[in-house]
């Protein structure tokens, strides 16, 4: 196939307050890094990179080769997202790119071919889905205004774009010091138009300590 896949797994998850960084919380036994990774194994996909976190590369390592996950690259990440995808993007070699957060593992199949179909199409496409509750602008936690819902998405990964086109949307972000949350804005930046394609709500990324009922649910309803 024509896609990289760069599974996000860097970051030190302060958010999430667990013991461990947060890629090490397990799901049906395996640490979520891991498990995503089989996930876009049995997808089909043939080239996959785990950028992680340079104090776990050693013991990524051992997992991954426990797993029979062996033939994935490990590579080391950088202080914010951006500079991680960047670590990662330099061990691309395909036509197009597909980032994920390996905080996300509740993926289906049906999305990740949905959106590497339209990035493959337009040149840059992006899971999200419609936001589905009263928005309000809140001051000292009480509300201050209306927020329309109407044209509003949360983004979620993959993101899937040409690799050229995120190469140097990466490389002038660096010059220009600008940072963001996700691939899309470093690509909108060029004036690529990003599409979005509605994924299922349940592709919601692990970040704060109550999202463990989650890892739960998911290992109830689909494991063993
Ligand atoms: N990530 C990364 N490199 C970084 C920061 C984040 O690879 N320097 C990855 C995370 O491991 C995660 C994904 O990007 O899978 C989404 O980021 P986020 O949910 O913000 O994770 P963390 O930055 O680890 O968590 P927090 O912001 O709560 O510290
Ligand atoms: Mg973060």
């Amino acid at each position: 196939d024509d896609v990289d896949v760069l599974i996000m797994a860097a970051g030190t998850g302060s958010r999430m307050k667990s013991g461990v960084r947060k890629q090490w919380l397990t799901l049906c036994g395996q640490p979520l890094f891991s498990y995503v990774t089989r996930l876009f194994q049995m997808y089909g996909f043939t080239s996959v990179a785990i950028v992680m976190h340079e104090d776990d590369l050693v013991p990524a390592g051992d997992d991954l080769r426990e797993a029979g996950l062996g033939a994935t690259r490990l590579v080391a990440g950088g202080p914010d997202r951006q500079s991680s995808v960047r670590n990662g993007l330099r061990t691309c070699t395909r036509e197009m790119v597909l980032v994920h957060d390996a905080a996300r593992p509740f993926l289906c199949e049906e999305d990740v071919r949905a959106v590497v179909a339209r990035g493959r199409a337009t040149g840059a496409a992006t899971l999200g889905h419609a936001v589905r509750d009263t928005l309000v602008r809140a001051e000292r936690e009480t509300i201050a205004g209306r927020v329309e819902r109407e044209q509003l998405y949360q983004l979620q990964t993959p993101q899937v774009f040409r690799r050229d086109w995120l190469e140097r949307a990466h490389e002038e972000a660096r010059c220009a010091g600008f940072l963001a949350t996700d691939d899309t804005s470093v690509v909108e930046r060029l004036g690529c138009v990003v599409d979005i394609v509605q994924g299922a709500a349940h592709n919601l990324k692990i970040t704060e300590p109550s999202d463990r009922l989650f890892l739960a649910m998911w290992e109830a309803l689909r494991c063993g």
